[in-house]
């Protein structure tokens, strides 16, 4: 077997393996985030965790509660982030110290939330000190917002909550595998979008489904949604303060669709679909009907307690499929992942070069499974998974910038921070 076939084969059999329910939920369904009791965050003062204080906000649990704004971070992989190992500088992990916890949260420092935390403009908390407890887990539903809330301390009494969440629910990732990766080798895909008869198609049609039902006596996705925003709100630790707040923060769009750049393009790298306008234009639009939901459910809540964030403004310029150029520098130019495997492409072609880990130390995201660069960890704590798959259409860093600075945004307009 060449190596480049032999590279697919194994790329695939993590596919299938790894992700077969789930890329952009790791953790295992029906696995708790942490046992309860779990330390979450800043908890050891003279821990890696100091680091994170924003150096003009020189705060910690001795600090007198006037001087702290304290908050709590809630929601699935869109707020804790996917770690990916620790690499490129090896201090990616929020949970540092706790391997159980990486394992089963992936929380990352990227997250917008720690970097609200650390930023150096605190106008948003009147200038005090920025506390966080961050519980949010990667691959939560809503039904996981029990057991977040259940990890909260009273320490610092929260002034807010942040939620993201929902695209698990949703159905996004069956979207993206029919309509992008074509992951799983034994299924057929059928035509590809806009042809009905194609999984793409079905999946986009049964997400939007899912999103839009008002069916008042099934269990919707709707009833979800309002169930885990009102539990946040009259969690017993938060529910007596009049000026507590709920920040739920919407979705980002996921792909320019007013350039040609990608219409030829695979993401998958051998015979996946073409990233056409019209498929762009199809994800986009379940992004925005998701918005709307969201925004409009939260309207009719009509409680200055609950506060949707739009977010998709801040992500202009940097989806997939801008006008930069070559395949490689739109993949640069986003502030999404894509499949990062493989990183050496061919100039001008539709589909990129598998490069060789053994040959080609410029291949680094081979990590995935390659013992050579560490080994990266799975949910469970065994060692072969591959991350660099789990953060696939999740933000970068500077897409959890663009998050951190619409929700400052919103606090200011929001919050009465005294
Ligand atoms: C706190 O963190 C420091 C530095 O990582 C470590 O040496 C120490 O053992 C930790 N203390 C506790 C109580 O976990
Ligand atoms: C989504 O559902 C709405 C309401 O049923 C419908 O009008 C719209 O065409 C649907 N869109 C897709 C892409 O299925
Ligand atoms: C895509 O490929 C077709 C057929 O080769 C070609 O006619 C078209 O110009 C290409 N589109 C772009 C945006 O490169």
């Amino acid at each position: 077997m060449s190596t480049t076939s032999s590279m697919l084969a194994l790329l695939l059999s993590f596919l299938i393996d790894k992700t077969h329910s789930n890329p952009i939920a790791p953790a295992p369904d029906g696995e708790s985030a942490l046992a309860p009791g779990t330390a979450l965050g800043p908890t050891n003062t003279s821990g890696p965790d100091v680091r994170l204080w924003a150096p003009n906000t020189p705060c910690n649990d001795g600090t007198p509660a006037e001087d702290v704004v304290s908050w709590v971070a809630l929601g699935d992989s869109y707020a804790s982030g996917v770690t990916y190992n620790n690499w490129p500088n090896g201090n990616l992990d929020y949970d540092q110290g706790d391997q159980k916890a990486i394992n089963a949260c992936r929380r990352i420092v990227d997250a917008y939330s720690v970097q609200l935390k650390n930023d150096d403009d605190t106008s948003w908390a009147a200038n005090k000190c920025p506390y966080l407890q961050f519980p949010a887990c990667s691959g939560s539903k809503f039904d996981a917002i029990d057991g977040q809330l259940n990890q909260v301390n009273d320490r610092y009494a929260p002034r807010f909550a942040t939620m993201s969440m929902g695209a698990n629910e949703v159905g996004w990732v069956p979207v993206v595998k029919s309509c992008i990766y074509h992951d799983d080798l034994n299924f057929d895909y059928g035509p590809d979008f806009p042809d009905p008869n194609g999984a793409c198609a079905k999946e986009i049609s049964n997400a939007n489904t899912t999103i839009l039902n008002d069916d008042e006596y099934s269990n919707t996705f709707k009833d979800n949604f309002i169930g885990a925003f009102r539990k946040i709100r009259d969690y017993n630790l938060f529910s007596q303060n009049d000026d507590f707040r709920v920040f739920v923060t919407g979705y980002a769009q996921f792909f320019n669709e007013d350039d040609p750049a990608c219409d030829n393009y695979s993401f998958r790298p051998v015979g996946g679909p073409k990233i056409t306008t019209a498929l762009r234009q199809a994800m986009n639009t379940l992004v925005k009907t998701l918005n709307q939901r969201y925004s409009g459910l939260i309207a009719a809540e009509n409680d200055p307690k609950v506060v949707f964030v739009p977010i998709d403004d801040g992500f202009q310029g940097h989806r997939f499929c801008e006008p930069a150029g070559s395949y490689r520098d739109q993949r640069i130019n986003s502030w999404f992942w894509d499949l990062a495997v493989f990183d050496n492409y061919v100039p001008n072609m539709a589909q990129p070069q598998l490069c060789d880990p053994d040959t080609d130390p410029s291949c680094p995201d081979v990590a995935a499974g390659n013992p050579k660069y560490g080994g990266p960890v799975n949910v469970d704590g065994s060692v072969g998974g591959s991350p660099s798959l789990t953060r696939i259409f999740h933000p970068k860093r500077p897409g959890h910038t663009a998050m951190e600075q619409a929700l400052k945004s919103s606090i200011k307009a929001n919050l009465k921070v005294t």
